[in-house]
């Protein structure tokens, strides 16, 4: 039994930033191969205008495509309400919002105040029909920006409060830019699940300063079990001066399983599908100590 629920999200994150466009039809194969390896949540990509990141221009395609794998959650980003509409008409499973704690990166990300950006998740939560998607609030910059520098913890606290009143489903902590560190996210998780509950379900981290992993230990450790990760480190908000990859998929999953908690995710077929995805963007910087250095003799996968 899984007791880690790791949420891919290299087809977002990652190909918004890549230097290369993947062909849709290597999205596809790319999804279903983490998808046969155990991955059970991708997000697969964003409904922005096309013209703004063109990497995401075949969403609607890759969701209708992931749609037909079987037992896959599929997640889509949105940035306002148009994108919401788009996303309900493409089925997609789930919604996340890029809420950001951060003013200066709200407005350069999706030129709305974190505020107005509430009222815009608000109006999607009304909106939404009967067995409509799940929708998550990803509070960005959570834990520092680029742009503004310190993000006041209390701002953080705040707006997952205000959305939770505003009826998402669940909140997610980013670490947009790698700023964090394992204390840090202790204390952030520790206060905001203070307030909310259980509606804190996930962090995003990036591992831009190498914490990655330390930081998802940390918060796992404040009792996390949903993540977000991306495959080869691919990563990074085009909004977001300086932002880099989000902590490896593959890595992470080692952690996990070397410590005998179950993710429910084959490290060999992820090797595969990573494969597949270093052929689809030729050029395009990859990362993973898993991938250079192999498995420890004798690893066994948590059971
Ligand atoms: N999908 C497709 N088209 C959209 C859209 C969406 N989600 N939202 C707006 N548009 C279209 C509008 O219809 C309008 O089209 P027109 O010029 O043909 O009339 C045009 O885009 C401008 O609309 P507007 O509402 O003024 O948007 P904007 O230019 O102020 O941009 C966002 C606002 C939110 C759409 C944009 O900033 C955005 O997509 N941000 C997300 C960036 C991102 O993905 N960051 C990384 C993930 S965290
Ligand atoms: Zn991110």
């Amino acid at each position: 039994m899984r007791q880690i629920f790791i949420c891919e999200v290299g087809p977002r994150d990652g190909l918004q930033n890549a230097h290369h466009l993947m062909p849709t039809g290597a999205k596809q194969a790319w999804i279903a191969s983490m998808a046969a390896a155990g991955i059970e949540e991708i997000e697969v990509g964003s409904f922005v205008p096309p013209k703004l990141i063109p990497a995401m221009a075949d969403t609607a395609e890759i969701v209708a495509f992931a749609l037909t794998l079987p037992a896959l959650k599929v997640v889509a980003l949105a940035p306002n309400m148009k994108g919401f509409e788009r996303a309900v008409a493409s089925g997609a499973h789930k919604v996340t919002f890029p809420v950001s704690a951060s003013r200066a990166h709200s407005l350069a990300n999706v030129r709305m105040t974190p505020e107005q950006m509430v009222d815009e998740v608000r109006k999607c939560v009304r909106l939404r029909a009967k067995g409509g998607p799940e929708i998550e609030a990803g509070v960005s910059t959570a834990f520092g920006c680029t742009m503004q520098g310190e993000v006041p913890e209390d701002d953080v606290v705040r707006l997952a409060v205000m959305l939770v009143e505003a009826g998402v489903d669940c909140v997610a902590l980013a670490d947009t830019v790698g700023y964090a560190n394992p204390a840090q996210i202790r204390r952030l998780f520790r206060k905001v699940k203070k307030e909310i509950g259980e509606k804190l379900e996930a962090a995003h981290l990036h591992n831009t300063r190498g914490l990655g992993l330390a930081n998802a230990l940390a918060a796992y450790e404040e009792g996390v079990r949903h993540f977000d990760s991306s495959m080869g480190g691919l990563g990074g908000c085009p909004f977001a001066p300086g932002a880099s990859g989000n902590v490896i998929t593959e890595d992470l999953v080692f952690m996990f399983e070397s410590m005998g908690v179950p993710t429910g995710i084959d490290l060999d077929k992820l090797m595969e599908a990573r494969k597949l995805m270093v052929a689809a963007i030729p050029g395009e910087p990859v990362y993973g100590h898993m991938a250079l250095a192999g498995v420890p003799k004798g690893f066994r996968a948590a059971a």
